[in-house]
């Protein structure tokens, strides 16, 4: 498990974040075990790189960063690694991500000037997030070693499974899944499907005309409800919090890597490291991929569940 760090430095999204709470899940997480952090420079403007900054000033070496850039221009790269750098106040970026496909400049280009930063040692692994097959084929034509590929995995959002997640495993790219609680969805959050608030009813998942929706597609609002009541039931059945089934179920899958949990509190990590310490019995990961499946069946294959169109 690694912790996703989006709300930290506090923004419109996620609202206010206390550093005291990033210094304190930073502490916990690496007293645990949890040594991968994961943050980009689009969250919160920067201010979540500030933050983790912050909180793993005294603990650089004990930690793993991953951060992302969504401007891949390959003449500019330096630069915003350097903004990152300075920002997470280290000399070196353990992950380098690019945060979203982006067609603007050639392949290659970008790689090169990728390769050129892991060579100073300024980065020490070069990944990707949300690349589909077509984009990540683009990069392994031309010989790039990339190492990660993130991307939204979950029980209700397992479009991966069907082409991206057998390509990675052919070319040992490793999967950091994230949102594996489909952002407070599958933590068991909200009792009806209306009051799903508009950042978390953006999804593929919900109707096109929800108040943020960025897809113009139907949604699947009664399957999404029906397949959340079965796992309902068998937390019930098994007396298990749904957070911890759902976390639980996304590092029994052999194909991640690290699944990344956006953790805002030791309360939160304390519950979280509680599914760390879970191992789901086989049967239970079959019932669930089972249960799980004619969502699956009805959302596709596209791993894009914010736009619908940047993951190909
Ligand atoms: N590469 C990409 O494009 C991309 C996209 C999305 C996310 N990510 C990464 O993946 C990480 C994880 O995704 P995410 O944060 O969006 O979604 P998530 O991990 O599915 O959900 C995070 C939210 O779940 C709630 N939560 C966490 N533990 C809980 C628990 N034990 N019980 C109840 N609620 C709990 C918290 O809500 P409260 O706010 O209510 O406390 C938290 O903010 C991100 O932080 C980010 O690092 C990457």
């Amino acid at each position: 498990m690694g912790i996703g760090c989006w709300s930290y430095g506090g923004g419109d999204y996620w609202g206010d974040q206390a550093q005291s709470d990033v210094d304190a899940v930073a502490n916990t997480a690496l007293d645990a075990g949890i040594v991968f952090f994961d943050t980009a420079v689009g969250y919160n403007e920067g201010r979540s790189e500030q933050s983790l900054g912050i909180a793993l000033k005294h603990r650089r070496q004990e930690a793993l960063i991953g951060t992302k850039t969504g401007d891949t221009n390959p003449a500019t790269l330096p630069d915003q690694l350097e903004g990152s750098l300075r920002r997470l106040q280290t000399d070196y970026i353990d992950l380098y991500m690019i945060h979203w496909p982006n067609p603007k400049y050639p392949v290659d280009e970008v790689f090169d000037a990728l390769s050129q930063l892991k060579t100073e040692g300024k980065i020490r692994a070069i990944g990707v997030c949300n690349f589909g097959c077509q984009q990540l084929s683009e990069m392994i034509a031309i010989g790039a070693q990339i190492e990660t590929n993130q991307l939204c995995y979950n029980l209700l959002s397992r479009a991966i499974e069907l082409e991206i997640v057998p390509l990675c495993q052919q070319h040992q790219i490793g999967i950091l899944a994230y949102m594996p609680l489909l952002q407070g969805i599958l933590a068991d959050r909200f009792k009806t499907l209306e009051e799903i608030p508009p950042q978390q009813s953006r999804f593929r998942h919900f109707r096109p005309d929800r108040e943020m929706s960025r897809h113009d597609e139907a949604g699947a609002e009664a399957e999404l409800w029906q397949t959340l009541e079965q796992i309902r039931q068998i937390c019930r059945e098994k007396d298990l919090p749904m957070s911890r089934l759902a976390i639980a179920w996304v590092m029994a899958k052999s194909a991640v890597s690290c699944v990344l949990v956006g953790t805002r509190n030791t309360a939160e990590l304390a519950q979280n490291l509680e599914a760390v310490n879970y191992a789901m019995p086989a049967d239970l990961v079959k019932k669930l991929d089972q249960l799980t499946l004619p969502l699956l069946h009805r959302l596709g294959g596209n791993a894009d569940y914010f736009w619908a169109t940047r993951t190909t």
